[in-house]
């Protein structure tokens, strides 16, 4: 069976939910190295971060949650009524070439689970980037794309969404980010903790 993904590329392989690196995995915080072509190894990540996207119901996720620091993005919207439309993207070296005014959102990440607060972004971004089959597009969007964008790249450069809080709000997840660096979750989809990769 030949499974057509965001962007046609096309796949015959075996697909696989991979686990999900949570809050304190190292490569979280690592930044990720740019994809110099598309080969066997990026298409089969590419089809795989859909699948675990999909299966831990997102609608983005970064090569490093699921432990492959590679500048790999991919995004799904369509699954959100006013966005139903928007098909499936690959963003393959993503780079934010132009941003302009600045709205407040309230924000997840499946790294983080049951972590939520308000991060401020740019309300539209230019991007330039790679598709699937390396070509390079340039895309201008605004709202809740670019905001899922702009929190996708963050993780490539190894941030997280909790980093632009005030201390002040980041100590009232203190406990909680203690508790996911010692794997104390209960999530419905694969994870691998802080725990899981340091002994
Ligand atoms: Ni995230």
């Amino acid at each position: 069976m030949v499974i057509l993904v965001a962007n046609c590329i096309s796949y015959d392989g075996h697909m696989s939910v991979l686990p999900i690196y949570t809050y304190g995995a190292p490569v979280l915080r690592k930044k990720a190295r740019p994809v110099k072509q598309v080969t066997d190894e990026i298409v089969k990540l590419v089809v795989d971060m859909f699948e675990t996207m999909h299966k831990a119901n997102g609608i983005g996720l970064a090569a490093n949650q699921v432990g492959s620091p590679v500048r790999v993005i991919v995004i799904d919207v369509s699954e959100m009524e006013e966005m139903k439309d928007v098909k499936p993207l690959t963003l393959i070296n993503p780079q934010i070439v132009h941003q302009t005014g600045m709205w407040v959102m309230e924000e997840g990440c499946l790294s983080i689970p049951e972590v939520r607060d308000d991060v401020e972004r740019a309300e539209s971004i230019t991007l330039r980037y790679k598709d699937s089959n390396f070509h390079d597009l340039e895309l201008e969007v605004g709202g809740m794309l670019a905001r899922v964008i702009l929190h996708e790249i963050d993780h490539l450069n190894g941030v997280l969404f909790i980093d632009h809080l005030s201390p002040e709000k980041k100590k009232i997840h203190a406990d909680r980010l203690k508790q996911i660096q010692r794997g104390e979750m209960e999530v419905s989809y694969p994870v691998t903790t802080a725990v899981d990769v340091t002994v």
